[in-house]
């Protein structure tokens, strides 16, 4: 979060399953896609991204494994327990002071051992602040009862969550996704940075919280289990600022943003052709996700207008413009996007996917920027990551001109292989 300097644009704060990633209805997460790189093309620069998950901090690991997730500003993990910055996830830890209050982990496993009703889950799922059960939806309301009364006597102040139809988890009071989004914008707002909107985004019991923040718009995604529309039936139907959107997961988000005037909404990969997409000549990140877009699809096959569309690529790189490879291999830009040429359609019927995260750009001297970001690459199931920099100048009035681009393996790839790797 240090990297803003003001109070960010927007925030958008979303659980992942059924949420951000769709489980059920998207093999090839194209929402998410069309997500992501409306988020690097509008928005990463000057707003922050938050994932909050239901998900213990090992398995949100394994999910961004599997598919292709963005990397958050902050991560909040374990139904709103843990609080996590950066790429290197550094912990919280005023936030655990908070969650010790009033809270004995020892006394909840005694007291939640004696409910016959409640199985644990499994041991990656139980965590210092939360325990996780599975439990049958028709004794949800007899052993919530039950529990608080005996943990209440105990001198505890918990909170219990049902979700996903069939989860039962029990947590200190303070804590909670809701707890835990009021505490970030407390935080930021000390910081003065407090966002200037800020989107909550859900599918399930565990996020109905997030909708209970005062100044937070609300998108439910048009897939929101039962749990979670009852309570909005019951709660929230009247309030302008909680949706539920009409599209399933990411694209609901998208739908969101669009809905309550955040910002831009349409993203790049819903633009077919690139050539008529205005220059924005603010963010020189833009020419990179669509770059990378274009490759995607080029490699793909699906390039409309190709001669033309790589005739003013080239026309925008530098004559003496050099890309460098993974591999170490350099080789002149303008040469590069010729050789591109012999690839046309190489990936077709592949699962060829490419996607950019954290695209960031730095404007070294007046008219010159870097920007640096992590190219990804998919075939099938085999992904690949680079971290990947270019050097752009603009005069006046012009176009950017690409300057130079280099690339090297990032180390969450683990087979550094530089065949077939063309940008
Ligand atoms: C996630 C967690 C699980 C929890 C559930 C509901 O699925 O993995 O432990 O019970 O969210 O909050
Ligand atoms: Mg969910």
């Amino acid at each position: 979060m240090e990297r803003l300097t003001s109070p960010p644009r927007l925030m958008i704060v979303s659980d992942l399953d059924e949420t951000m990633v769709d489980h059920h209805n998207d093999p090839e997460n194209l929402s998410l896609l069309r997500f992501n790189s409306l988020w690097e093309d509008a928005y990463r620069h000057d707003s922050l991204l938050v994932f909050s998950t239901g998900r213990a901090p090992t398995m949100y690991k394994k999910l961004r494994k599997q598919r292709p997730l963005l990397t958050p500003d902050v991560i909040i993990t374990s139904v709103g327990t843990e609080i996590a910055y950066g790429n290197s996830m550094v912990r919280d830890d005023e936030w655990i002071e908070i969650l010790n209050n009033k809270w004995d982990r020892g006394i909840v496993e005694e007291e939640t051992s004696k409910f016959p009703e409640l199985t644990l889950q499994s041991e990656t799922e139980q965590r210092p602040h939360k325990l996780s059960f599975h439990i049958d939806k028709s004794k949800v309301q007899a052993v919530t009862k039950e529990l608080s009364q005996r943990l209440e006597k105990r001198g505890l102040d918990i909170k219990i969550i049902f979700s996903g139809g069939n989860a039962f988890v029990v947590l200190p009071q303070g804590g909670g996704k809701g707890q835990a989004l009021a505490y970030l914008l407390k935080k930021l707002k000390t910081e003065g940075k407090l966002p200037i909107n800020t989107l909550a985004c859900g599918d399930s019991g565990n996020d109905t919280e997030l909708f209970t923040i005062p100044n937070v718009y609300g998108v439910m995604v048009s897939n929101a289990q039962e749990e979670l529309l009852e309570w909005y039936a019951e709660n929230a139907k009247d309030n302008s600022n909680i949706i539920h959107a009409s599209e399933r997961c990411a694209g609901g988000i998208i739908e969101a943003i669009g809905h309550f005037k955040l910002g831009p909404n349409l993203s790049p990969r819903d633009v077919s052709d690139f050539l008529e997409c205005k220059v924005d000549n603010v963010n020189p990140g833009h020419e990179v996700v669509k770059l990378f877009l274009f490759y995607e699809r080029w490699r793909r096959g699906e390039v409309e207008n190709c001669e033309t569309y790589t005739a003013s690529l080239k026309a925008s790189c530098h004559p003496a413009g050099v890309f460098v490879h993974p591999s170490g291999a350099e080789r002149s830009l303008r040469d590069t996007i010729d050789e591109l040429g012999k690839y046309y359609g190489d990936k077709k019927g592949k699962k060829f996917r490419v996607w950019t995260d954290q695209v960031l750009a730095t404007d070294t001297m007046p008219g010159t920027w870097i920007v640096k970001l992590d190219k990804w690459e998919q075939t099938g199931d085999e992904r690949k990551c680079c971290t990947t920099t270019v050097k752009f100048t603009s005069k006046e009035g012009e176009g950017f001109v690409w300057e130079h681009v280099q690339q090297i393996w990032s180390e969450e790839t683990e087979i550094k292989d530089d065949s077939n790797w063309i940008i």
